[in-house]
């Protein structure tokens, strides 16, 4: 098997993914340009910020980047990376800064990305160092959706909206319930693992039919509110243009089985029927939104209150970044408990969360054979079968929870974008960046 150039499926039915992709590291190299740079990437929820310095350290897809609040309220992104030699300028998680100084040399930049101070620079440099030109490389697109910030490096992708398209109609659901919508808890949670990032973004796109399996050990060490619990029969699989996918299930107080005190049912409970007063009942009380991913690689689980990015480290590793959301009207004793139930499954010590990391881990190793890298994957469940018609009001592709139509349509969007070569890429080795064009740099460094 060997992939045909820009296509992740091995057949003409797209049913069959070639293993490859989980694996080649021309083919990362070429989907950092292709993919992350040509994608609107998750960034930061803005109640991490407060005031004018606060920053956030963060990655687009292998780039390190800085999201940096300015005194107008706006945001900056600055690529991490000195333009004297490349260090890191802050080593920081996030924080309040009113320069960024390199370690290395000390070369200083302004919270705006600004070259303001170079050491010794007359005996250094005389005249000859161009401040303006040497500034910190900024992304040229940054745009927040309902509290989340949003960067881009490509200048001709549609805006923000457009590129979210129907996927809002389900985020809404998660931040925009109630009329104070939702506040990241401090902190958020950094871990790495091994794994390529695509299996952790598809499984959460559309994989309801791991959770039996994988996670059958939790379930039951879960006793007594979840020992037993079976899959509900009723659910969905979502697909939407762009790559975007999610599913869920049919109605059930959800919040009944998760061990809460009586008053954090009782508030859930309360919380519900005021998000179906304002968003209706499809998304909010008729149905369970469970798993979702937002192409390419921010993920989120309505029901565990959390969104996290899967930053790619090559192609059998990432690093997740995830936030634990709360509902900004709930009551401290709610805060909490959404807070530990998040953390008891799905932070680095969560047992669902590593469950899933093993899966990835292992498939990831194993793709990589000599004689598995030959043989192609079966992504064919649900191919064969009609929309769901229980769930008339949402908008995209509906079937079932048995189905990999999202998978499917991740890997049509993802094969797409790697059908074309980045402009950045070099023609004789297209894993190899060649210098940015004249016009193509002062889009990148505004
Ligand atoms: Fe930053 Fe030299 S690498 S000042
Ligand atoms: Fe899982």
């Amino acid at each position: 098997m060997s992939l045909q150039r820009g296509r992740a499926f091995a057949d003409d039915t797209e049913t069959l993914i070639d293993r490859s992709i989980f694996s080649d590291p021309t083919l990362y190299k070429q989907e950092l340009g292709r993919v992350f740079a040509r994608s609107w990437l998750f960034l930061a929820h803005e109640s991490q910020f407060t005031k004018p310095g606060d920053f956030f350290t963060t990655y687009m897809g292998a780039d390190p980047v800085i999201v940096s609040r300015q005194r107008d309220g706006s945001y900056r992104v600055l690529l991490n990376s000195c333009r004297h030699r490349g260090m890191r300028v802050c080593r920081y998680d996030s924080g309040n800064a009113k320069a960024f100084t390199c370690p290395y040399h000390g070369w200083s930049y302004g919270t705006d990305g600004s070259l303001t101070a170079v050491p010794d620079e007359e005996a250094a440099y005389g005249q000859a160092l161009d401040h303006a030109g040497w500034g910190l490389a900024a992304v040229p697109r940054v745009e927040s959706y309902k509290g989340l910030i949003f960067g881009t490096w490509d200048t001709d992708i549609p805006p923000l909206t457009d590129y979210l398209g129907d996927f809002t109609y389900f985020l809404d659901a998660l931040l925009d319930a109630d009329d104070q919508g939702v506040t990241s808890a401090t902190g958020v949670h950094r871990w790495r693992m091994r794994g390529n990032w695509k299996l952790a973004a598809e499984q959460f796109a559309g994989d309801m039919y791991h959770a039996a399996s994988t996670h059958l050990s939790a379930l039951i060490a879960e006793s007594p509110h979840t020992r037993g619990m079976r899959l509900p029969a009723s659910g969905f699989q979502v697909s939407l243009r762009g790559g975007h996918g999610l599913g869920g299930f049919g109605p059930y107080p959800y919040w009944k089985l998760q061990g809460f005190t009586a008053e954090v049912e009782d508030w859930m409970g309360s919380f519900f029927e005021r998000a179906a007063q304002r968003l209706g009942g499809a998304r909010t009380t008729d149905s369970v939104l469970v798993h979702g991913t937002c192409f390419p690689n921010l993920s989120m689980l309505w029901n565990r209150w959390t969104m996290r990015v899967w930053h790619p480290k090559g192609p059998d590793g990432m690093e997740v970044y995830s936030w634990s959301l709360l509902p900004k009207s709930a009551p401290p004793a709610v805060r909490q408990a959404l807070r530990f139930d998040y953390q008891r499954h799905f932070s680095a010590s969560g047992t669902w969360e590593q469950d899933d990391s093993e899966q990835w881990n292992y498939s990831t190793n194993s793709n990589d054979g000599f004689v598995a890298a030959r043989l192609p994957l079966h992504y064919g469940m649900g191919a064969d079968r009609g929309p769901n018609k229980d769930f008339p009001e949402f908008p995209g592709t509906v079937d079932t929870i048995y189905s990999e139509m999202n998978q499917r349509d991740f890997y049509r969007r993802w094969s797409e974008l790697m059908a074309v070569p980045h402009p950045a890429e070099s023609p004789a080795s297209p894993a190899t960046a060649a210098p940015l064009s004249d016009n193509a740099a002062k889009a990148v460094i505004a």
